[in-house]
């Protein structure tokens, strides 16, 4: 008899997100052991629990998503799960709380379907946010010089200052926007807009936009009425409008549902693999 493809789910928030275990299941997992309200001292037993009961051989078969609304608290059962691994004693996991993983990517995947993104300028509006943050991240590993929005200039700067730290390369330059004349500003010379703000919150005018000259691509990641760029439609996919390349939150939606999926499906493959933005945007290139 075949082993078992086991998943454990770890998720901060008590009520476990049900879009992750659908897509768990809808990807070949065959027992899903669920958890909510997880927190980071309780992930050694439960990861313990995982790799004492087969053999290091086996141990491909068993799996860890680690999901959840709060990326904060979920990145500290990352932490924790990393570090209940010993020699062969381990598991592969999928890192993708709030979908900011695989959102993010497959926006930077969208964007450089129509340009170059080394040495791009490009720009994340309400920058500041787990899915904002991300984008920035990969964009910046892709060679883009990387503006980061944010209703407040200490918030956009704080968050350059982290994200720089973090990669090592490439620019992040903080802006605040709160208007259309600072959004005008932080647009100056951009060619690519991503809009990574909350739901039901429209981040930019197209009166705005239509001053935006070098502006080429726009990829807007709010579905939730007033969605967060003017004039990109939630459905759009390559949709050319007034000139530029759009993409609605529903349109790199897919690509994104695709990545989960696909990776997934990767740890599976062997019991070694931590799963994070970078891994999701190499899945999602090579889906392309
Ligand atoms: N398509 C998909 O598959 C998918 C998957 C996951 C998420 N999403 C969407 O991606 C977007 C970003 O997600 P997220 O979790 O990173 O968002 P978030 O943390 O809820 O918000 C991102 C940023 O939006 C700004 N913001 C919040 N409230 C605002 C307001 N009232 N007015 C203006 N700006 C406001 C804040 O930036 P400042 O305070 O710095 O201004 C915040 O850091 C959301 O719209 C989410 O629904 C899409």
């Amino acid at each position: 008899m075949p082993t078992a493809k086991i998943l454990l789910q770890l998720d901060p928030d008590p009520q476990i997100s049900t879009f992750d275990s659908v897509v768990a299941v809808d990807s070949g997992v065959d027992q899903l052991f669920r958890h909510g309200a997880v927190s980071a001292s309780q992930v050694r037993d439960l990861v313990y629990g995982l790799i004492f009961t087969r053999s290091p051989a086996e141990l491909k078969n068993s799996a860890i998503f680690i999901g959840g609304s709060d990326v904060t608290k979920a990145e500290s059962l990352l932490k924790a799960a990393v570090g209940s691994f010993f020699g062969p004693m381990r598991v592969s996991i999928l890192f993708d709380p709030n979908g900011a993983n695989t959102t993010a990517a497959a926006a930077v995947i969208a964007a450089g379907r129509h340009l170059e993104l080394a040495g791009a300028e490009t720009l994340v509006l309400a920058g500041t946010g787990p899915v904002g943050q991300r984008a920035a991240r990969l964009l910046a590993r892709q060679g883009a010089r990387v503006r980061i929005a944010s209703r407040k200039l200490d918030k956009a700067t704080a968050v350059c200052d982290a994200l720089q730290e973090d990669v090592g390369e490439g620019t992040f330059v903080p802006y605040a926007v709160s208007d259309d004349a600072s959004l005008t500003t932080a647009l100056d010379g951009a060619a690519v807009v991503i809009a990574a703000g909350a739901a039901n919150v429209q981040l930019a005018s197209q009166q705005t936009l239509s001053q935006a000259s070098d502006l080429k691509v726009m990829i807007d990641l709010n579905a939730a009425p007033p969605v967060g760029i003017e004039g990109v439609d939630p459905m759009d996919k390559a949709k050319e409008r007034d000139g530029r390349i759009c993409y609605g939150a529903i349109g790199v939606g897919g690509t994104k549902m695709k990545i989960h999926k696909q990776a997934l499906v990767r740890i599976f493959e062997r019991n070694d693999l931590v799963l994070n933005a970078e891994e999701a945007y190499e899945i999602g290139l090579g889906l392309e």
